[in-house]
């Protein structure tokens, strides 16, 4: 099958993106990989067609960041948190800050669907993904502002520990005294690393590296090593080739780390972390699909509504002006 699956590529001048938590049988032949940021970053200037092997928040993000090329995904599996940050959800907490006069600017994890992001670029917020949160962040407070972080409340958290800031959960305790107040959304996969992940690994092995993606819960992001986007975590595996590493993300990332780079790689969970939405996708169906475009029978293409698309785009780019 992975011969045709090439072939039809080919034929169609088809660019394949892939995301690290891709399975391998994907990912091998990607022709983009990357974080979320650099794969937004690497589809932007695209002339040929695009199938985006990921989940739907980053093909919707290639088609707003290049209306012009059309984008595809084999499944349009939806993550888990970008599912949290329900639209009424997030117009309510609005709301809220809005009554108790809250200066701030909205910044919304890439993780999130088209709407959510065209209610921060409505707001002139921004967009921001796991490596560049900080920096996001920064440009927020440097203008004397809070900042409403969504929907990952231990991105927000974890962000806040390092920029030296206070955060809360709105809601909680106080929270208008918090100068970054968090939506109430956290990643399924992360959640499962526990702390007592991290005294297990480090009482086996005193010597091992705990290396986790800042989605993790505070709890357990304090107890590590290194906190870092995938791209950043796989920079930091390739310098450390031989240290004993227990991880914590997704289990396709880390199992491909292990095999090609470092075999002294553990996972850091009792159960295997799956992201359920990432594996949707398999080779077989990135084969139908290619099949039916051949057959002039395209499917799952993303549209994005032409006012959402232009918000959105506003939130996008001014994440990308910020990093550059
Ligand atoms: P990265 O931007 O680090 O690739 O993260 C994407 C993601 O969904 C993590 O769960
Ligand atoms: Fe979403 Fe978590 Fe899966 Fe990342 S690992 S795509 S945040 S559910």
């Amino acid at each position: 099958m992975i011969n045709e699956v090439k072939d039809l590529l080919k034929k169609h001048n088809i660019t394949l993106a892939a995301h690290y938590y891709q399975k391998d049988e994907i990912f091998d032949i990607a022709d983009l990989t990357g974080d979320s940021l650099e794969l937004a970053k690497k589809t932007v200037n695209l002339k040929n067609p695009l199938i985006f092997c990921g989940v739907s928040f980053m093909g919707e993000s290639a088609k707003i960041l290049n209306p012009s090329i059309p984008v595809y995904m084999p499944k349009l599996a939806s993550c888990s948190m970008a599912r949290m940050a329900e639209e009424e959800k997030v117009k309510r907490d609005i709301e809220t800050l809005k009554k108790e006069n809250i200066d701030f600017i909205p910044i919304c994890y890439v993780n999130s669907s088209a709407k959510i992001k065209a209610i921060v670029g409505e707001l002139n917020g921004s967009i921001c993904t796991s490596s560049s949160a900080d920096k996001i962040i920064k440009w927020a407070i440097d203008q004397n502002k809070k900042v409403y972080f969504l929907p990952d409340k231990n991105l927000g958290t974890n962000m806040a520990k390092k920029l030296g800031l206070k955060s809360k959960v709105i809601g909680e305790d106080n929270w208008q005294e918090a100068d970054i107040i968090c939506f109430d959304g956290h990643c399924s996969v992360h959640q499962l690393f526990m702390p007592e992940h991290v005294e297990f690994y480090k009482e086996k092995y005193p010597d091992i590296k705990i290396v986790v993606h800042p989605e993790c819960s505070p709890e357990v992001c304090e107890k590590a090593d290194f906190i870092g986007s995938t791209s950043q975590i796989l920079n930091y595996v390739k310098a450390h080739p031989n240290e004993k590493m227990a991880i914590g993300t997704e289990f396709n990332f880390v199992n491909r780390m292990k095999r090609d780079i470092n075999p002294n790689i553990y996972i850091l969970s009792s159960t295997k972390p799956e992201c359920p939405s990432m594996n949707e996708t398999t080779l077989k169906e990135l084969y139908e699909l290619l099949k039916a475009i051949d057959k002039e029978k395209p499917y799952n293409e993303i549209i994005v509504e032409e006012n959402i698309a232009k918000n959105a785009l506003k939130a996008l780019n001014k994440m990308l002006e910020i990093v550059k």
